[in-house]
């Protein structure tokens, strides 16, 4: 994978397999040329029609979640064994949706990335508080727990594969992203704990994305931050214009981005 932004789409419960079909064949003309690699989180009926549109462009197709075991009595789950055959390269795992609205826990998250670094798929490891703990001066506390509890007991070179999402919850959806200088600062302070977990040279290697309610009009902004390597999009990757629009400004930044991170 080239060293530059990450751009991840997070599909969420919208498009059927056609309309993802759709909407990468459009994609992938409009950001042809673009340095930023591009990741679409789809719907698990959409994913091997979605890995077939996206061969041939610079387009990587995963799922947005996966049960922990390879397989079992675990009905209505699926498996990374399934999402690996179906085409996906990544899995999205501990997203904040799925830990306030089905119940998943740390525990359940850190055997999630570790099952998805078996089995060859890219773990995306989401975390992020909420309002009531931001307010009440607790971020540090939580991402902390979230983050060790997820890759402290990882090797080094399998944390090296793993890609950080910061999200704070009362960004998601709600039109109001973080500004540049809080995803920053935060940002900086996830780069530390990991320095600490690992060392500081391969933290710096982790690319560290920020989501919550980005758009073409902000992107810019937060992607020019140091350590801010790449956007998780919800909403505005729905729409493939605006998506492109997301990608466009984030491959403008990477020859400034390089320059200050250098
Ligand atoms: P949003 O979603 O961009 O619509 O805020 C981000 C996410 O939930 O991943």
């Amino acid at each position: 994978m080239e060293k530059c932004p990450y751009v991840i789409g997070n599909w969420k419960m919208h498009k059927t397999a056609r309309e993802a079909v759709d909407c990468i064949e459009t994609l992938a003309s409009l950001i042809a040329g673009c340095h930023v690699n591009l990741f679409l989180a789809t719907s698990f009926t959409s994913l091997a029609q979605a890995v077939q549109a996206s061969k041939g462009t610079q387009i990587i197709i995963g799922a947005q979640n996966m049960h922990e075991a390879r397989e079992g009595a675990f009905t209505g789950e699926i498996s990374s064994l399934m999402l690996k055959e179906a085409g996906a390269s990544f899995v999205m795992l501990g997203h904040s949706e799925r830990r306030a609205l089905f119940g998943e826990t740390d525990q359940m998250v850190k055997q999630k990335v570790a099952r998805a670094l078996q089995d060859d798929l890219i773990p995306v490891l989401c975390i992020g508080e909420t309002l009531a703990e931001r307010e009440s001066g607790k971020t540090e506390k939580v991402l902390k727990r979230q983050l060790e509890s997820a890759l402290g007991s990882l090797p080094a070179e399998d944390a090296l594969k793993v890609l950080l999402a910061y999200e704070p919850i009362w960004a998601i959806g709600t039109g109001s992203a973080a500004n540049p200088q809080q995803a920053q600062e935060v940002h900086s302070y996830v780069r530390s704990l990991l320095g600490h977990l690992f060392s500081a040279r391969k933290a710096r290697e982790i690319p560290l994305l920020y989501g919550g309610s980005v758009h073409p009009e902000n992107a810019h902004h937060l992607i020019a931050e140091g350590d801010v390597d790449g956007l998780l999009v919800g909403g505005s990757s729905l729409d493939p214009q605006a998506l492109a629009a997301i990608v466009r400004r984030c491959a403008q930044s990477t020859s400034i981005t390089r320059e200050k991170k250098s």
